[in-house]
């Protein structure tokens, strides 16, 4: 079992080692323990919580306050992985300081363990102001979603020799200032493999080829969830549309039908003999452990006569 924590070294000995690193979007606690268990280096609390989680078409309206409620989540999930809160539009371009108190935020509130931002040399002294405080940056250049409405849309960048230079030279830049890693979204892949030549920390792609030093998807798309959004750079590795709908359907057609609950999916006004009661650790302990019936303290187990939440404790 990996059970190391991901720390911004562990990234930059797996860049010079030139072993691959994962990095998966994810939104809330149990996503991130299953995440972490399966092995994920970074859990990214990304801004595109704004279009999967809450149903805008862009990520523009998320809030700071927002983005604190879900890396909070996260971060009580994870246990190995790296938990990086995304900075929301607006959070950190009107000033440093407003930036400092925001990232800040993001880490004493959040519980994130780096931060990340959208734009490249603009943001040079920023990146530098965070790194004195203590805070570790991962830059995000390229398609910057947060840029919508100058970009024109969810557009390729860095397409043509001076978009190109342009972008290395940010890449640098940010480098410099002390980022520890750099997002690179919606580029040509050689400029994918110029970049991550021409820098020393990190680079995680997302439609940017092959041939960065690790990758990044949002959980949402990977796992198929939306049937109207397979752009080229996605794989799903799953349907869970289908899934989803399907085992919701056999529970409607149970519930219509009678079939749910069976007396032995029910409590019985007394309970079995053979069934020594237990107490319920907590309410948070018991829903995290997969379910949400059962009241805290209630001398009746969840499931009589066995222990299947592994936190419901004997008295
Ligand atoms: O917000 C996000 O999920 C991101 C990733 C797609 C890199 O920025």
């Amino acid at each position: 079992m990996r059970t190391e924590k991901v720390t911004i070294h562990t990234l930059q000995k797996k860049k010079t080692s030139g072993d691959k690193i994962t990095m998966l979007t994810c939104y809330d606690a149990t996503f991130a323990r299953l995440l972490d268990d399966a092995g994920v280096d970074i859990l990214l609390v990304g801004d595109s919580l704004g279009m999967v989680i809450q149903g805008h078409s862009t990520t523009l309206p998320v809030t700071l306050d927002e983005m604190i409620y879900h890396t909070r989540a996260v971060a009580r999930g994870a246990r190995r992985a790296q938990v990086v809160g995304d900075m929301p539009f607006m959070s950190y371009q009107s000033s440093i300081e407003d930036a400092l108190r925001a990232a800040g935020r993001m880490v004493k509130e959040g519980g994130a363990e780096a931060v990340k931002l959208e734009g490249g040399a603009q943001h040079a002294e920023l990146v530098r102001r965070l790194v004195a405080t203590g805070i570790p940056v991962m830059g995000h250049i390229g398609l910057t979603p947060q840029s919508f409405h100058q970009m024109g849309g969810f557009k390729v960048q860095g397409r043509g020799s001076a978009a190109a230079r342009a972008l290395i030279e940010d890449a640098k830049t940010l480098e410099a200032a002390g980022a520890y890693s750099l997002v690179l979204e919606g580029i040509p892949l050689e400029l994918g493999r110029e970049v991550t030549e021409a820098i020393s920390i990190p680079t995680i792609g997302i439609g940017a080829g092959p041939h960065t030093d690790g990758q990044v998807l949002v959980i949402y798309d990977l796992l198929g969830m939306n049937e109207d959004f397979k752009p080229k750079f996605v794989r799903r590795y799953e349907n869970l549309a289908v899934r989803i709908r399907t085992a919701v359907d056999e529970y409607c057609e149970d519930v219509r039908a009678g079939r749910f609950p069976t007396e032995d999916e029910s409590f019985a006004a007394t309970p079995p003999a053979a069934a020594p009661a237990r107490k319920v650790a907590t309410v948070s302990a018991l829903t995290f452990a997969g379910g949400c019936a059962g009241s805290p303290d209630e001398d009746v187990p969840v499931q009589e006569g066995a222990a299947v939440y592994s936190t419901v404790k004997k008295d």
